[in-house]
């Protein structure tokens, strides 16, 4: 089952729980909070209180993908704002195998995220303790980018390497997924598929939605 997870980075800041409320009522299955610290990507983002906030509102799962210095600082915080996946990235955290350990110990999914530049090869022994994989197929920081083309190799290493080791791991794809390309995402290999402005543009959950899951 291909899931859908919308990327709040696009919504209307002035409307963010209609917002949230429009995609769950048009078939997401997650909410993806981009949180940004303008330290490990060029952007400040929300955090907190805005994830406190969407629980108050909706009932789908959290998943939040932190684009941070030091996460290992902030799990706790996180997950007491109800994130219910906690996504680090490699290259911002020395100490993964940790990191990863802790966030199961709350009980919550944790993930592992990896940049357009970073190679598939270092997840080979992570990915056999997470719960998701977050292949990055736009530099991270901002919405609205041009999809990676040589992402699509990178989701297909994957998927092999999770057949071989973790069957159940959610295979995650963040970043210019639009209706032209969803479609080979999908073939590739990726389960969860995030998507911002392909999702907000136009004041147009509903259609938006519609036709991304054509793709799937
Ligand atoms: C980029 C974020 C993405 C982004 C996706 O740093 O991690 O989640 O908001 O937006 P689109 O789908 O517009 O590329
Ligand atoms: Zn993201």
């Amino acid at each position: 089952m291909i899931k859908l997870s919308p990327s709040i980075l696009s919504a209307d800041f002035t409307k963010l729980g209609e917002d949230v409320l429009a995609i769950e009522q048009y078939g997401a299955d997650m909410v993806h909070v981009d949180v940004m610290d303008g330290r490990f990507v060029p952007n400040i983002s929300f955090g907190f209180p805005v994830i406190k906030a969407l629980k108050r509102v909706s009932g789908l799962a959290m998943d939040v993908h932190l684009m941070i210095e030091e996460p290992s600082k902030y799990i706790d915080a996180f997950s007491e704002a109800g994130a219910d996946i906690i996504t680090v990235h490699y290259e911002s955290d020395i100490h993964l195998d940790r990191t990863i350990k802790y966030i199961k110990s709350l009980g919550k999914k944790a993930g592992v995220a990896i940049n357009p530049s970073t190679p598939v090869s270092v997840l080979e022994y992570v990915l056999r303790n997470v719960d998701m994989i977050l292949i990055m197929s736009v530099n991270p920081g901002f919405g609205g980018q041009s999809f990676i083309d040589y992402s699509l190799e990178k989701i297909q290493e994957v998927k092999k390497m999770a057949d071989k080791y973790n069957p159940n791991l959610l295979i995650e794809v963040d970043g210019g997924i639009d209706p032209s390309n969803i479609e080979d995402v999908v073939k590739a290999g990726a389960n969860v598929i995030v998507a911002g402005s392909a999702v907000f543009k136009n004041n147009n959950v509903e259609e938006n939605i519609k036709q991304l899951k054509e793709g799937f």
